[in-house]
């Protein structure tokens, strides 16, 4: 017999259903009347689906005592209602085969709440408990989402590249690409064992990047956003969804070295327009996860944060504010409060003001637009005040900064300002700057970090935990 996902005999089941299910056991309690009870876990929802073994059970005295937490398992049986309410359904099983054992002296999981900060070390395990499995599935419903969004009102999927040479943010904040570095076979001085070194072979110091792979040096993406303008001024809108990577030393529980952003682009539209596809995509996302994973968001809501699910209904019913940098920075000045980092106009919000003016101040997401020119990339479109761009950013409760977006620098003229400002070279730039000769068009974008995303929805606290394995400074097992 084929075996069922469990989700699927919760939800299509009936009793009296000849049934076979295949997954992990989570707990056994033996009776004393000679019969056990087994909790098991397929990853295919949060619910477990109790197994009934009677002591005639062919084998049962055999394996019973093998069947602990951790062990993988697959039961035939009858699906009977079930007397306790907890669920409709449980198996009573007519055939029990014990795949795997776990021995409970070394499994690592076992049936006590375990750190988050413990579970990190065995990422390879952590899948298996409620909430990596509820992380697991939310996220997948995420990403299906983003592309459901985006695709039923037309826009395009592209694929950027992850291998680039432009730095699109401009921070310099990029992993170099490289076969530079090999190993050589020259002779260990130590062990006099040979090609067991590694070691920059260009003879210079600073690596000569003509003669690396590309011919010039590489790095991997931070963003696909320039590469996305090219299809967006040719086809009409696009998106982009795929890892980026940046090598910023940030030891925050909001920032990753590789993480998956969705970036879409739109022609013919201003930053106005950019503000509100940002506040239907959000509100589209927050409502197919409340749709569609209601156990697991409910779960989030009970054992993880307690305002997850209130917080969530207060985006969707509300309009997102609307403030520029100015104003936001007026109340930031304006509240008496012992900042960590004090700021003044011209400088960058940080995570402190974002989150202050967004969860005590305003109570709700805002977009905080008009950012002053010198704190930001040179794609961005000029205000005529000279002082300032056409930036966008949105601000939610308890993460701060989930989209970054702009309306971009579509006249050749103030882009050649703009590059030269920022200390770059136009000719790097030859192509970006070819689209503003040729039919160029006002357009705007924004990018959304998936795992900030995922932090509001499940109100986990440390971005680390919300994508499957982290990769931070001086962490990357796997
Ligand atoms: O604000 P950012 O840097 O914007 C861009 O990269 C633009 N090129 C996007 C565009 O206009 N197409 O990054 C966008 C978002 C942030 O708002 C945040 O959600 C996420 O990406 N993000 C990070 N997430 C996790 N770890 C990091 N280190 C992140 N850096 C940015
Ligand atoms: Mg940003």
């Amino acid at each position: 017999m084929e075996s069922t996902r469990i989700a699927a005999l919760l939800r299509e089941g009936e009793a009296g259903d000849q049934v076979a299910v295949a997954g992990w056991v989570r707990t056994r309690r033996d009776s004393k009347q000679g019969f056990s009870f087994i909790e098991l876990n397929d990853g295919s929802c949060m619910a477990n689906l109790q197994i009934v073994v009677d002591a005639d059970v062919p084998g049962y005295a055999d394996v019973i005592g093998d069947v602990s937490t951790g062990a993988s398992l697959r039961v035939a049986g009858e699906l009977k209602e079930s007397p306790g309410a907890k669920q409709r359904f449980e198996l009573h099983a007519a055939s029990l085969q014990l795949i795997g054992t776990a021995d409970p002296e070394t499994y690592p999981l076992q049936k006590k709440r375990h750190s988050f900060e413990f579970l990190r070390e065995i990422a390879h395990l952590r899948s298996r408990t409620n909430t990596f499995g509820a992380i697991a599935r939310v996220r997948n419903t995420v990403s299906r989402a983003i592309h459901d969004f985006f695709q039923s009102q037309g826009f395009l999927n592209i694929q950027t590249p992850i291998i680039t040479t432009s730095d699109c943010e401009g921070a310099g904040e990029m992993f170099t690409v490289t076969t530079l570095l090999r190993e050589s076979s020259v002779q260990n001085p130590v062990s006099g064992g040979g090609r067991d070194r590694t070691s920059l072979d260009t003879g210079h110091s600073t690596p000569d990047f003509a003669n690396d792979f590309f011919g010039k040096r590489a790095s991997l993406t931070v963003s696909g956003q320039l590469e996305a303008e090219i299809y967006a001024t040719s086809l009409g809108p696009v998106y982009t969804f795929g890892p980026t990577f940046r090598a910023e030393n940030s030891h925050t529980p909001r920032h990753l070295a590789e993480f998956w952003m969705v970036e879409p682009e739109v022609p013919f539209c201003d930053l106005e327009g950019d503000m509100q596809l940002a506040e239907q995509f959000i509100k589209s996302i927050v409502g197919v996860c409340l749709d569609e994973c209601r156990d697991d968001m409910e779960f989030f809501n009970q054992r993880i944060e307690k305002t997850v699910l209130d917080t969530l209904h207060n985006i969707l019913e509300h309009d997102f504010r609307h403030i520029s940098y100015t104003e936001a920075m007026a109340i930031v000045t304006a509240t008496d409060r012992d900042w960590e980092y004090p700021v003044t106009w011209g400088d960058n919000l940080q995570a402190e003001h974002e989150r202050f003016l967004t969860e005590e101040h305003f109570r709700q997401p805002i977009i905080v637009f008009d950012y002053p020119r010198a704190i930001k990339p040179f794609y961005m479109y000029c205000n005529d005040d000279g002082k300032t761009v056409r930036a966008m950013d949105v601000l939610v409760p308890r993460v701060g900064e989930i989209i970054g977006g702009s309306q971009r620098e579509h006249r050749l003229g103030q882009l050649d300002v703009r590059l030269e400002e920022c200390g770059l070279d136009p000719a790097e730039y030859w192509w970006y700057r070819d689209l503003r000769r040729y039919g160029s068009v006002p357009h705007s974008g924004f990018g959304l970090g998936l795992e900030r995303m995922l932090l509001l929805l499940t109100g986990m606290q440390n971005i680390r935990d919300v994508i499957p394995f982290p990769r931070t400074p001086n962490h990357a097992e796997f």
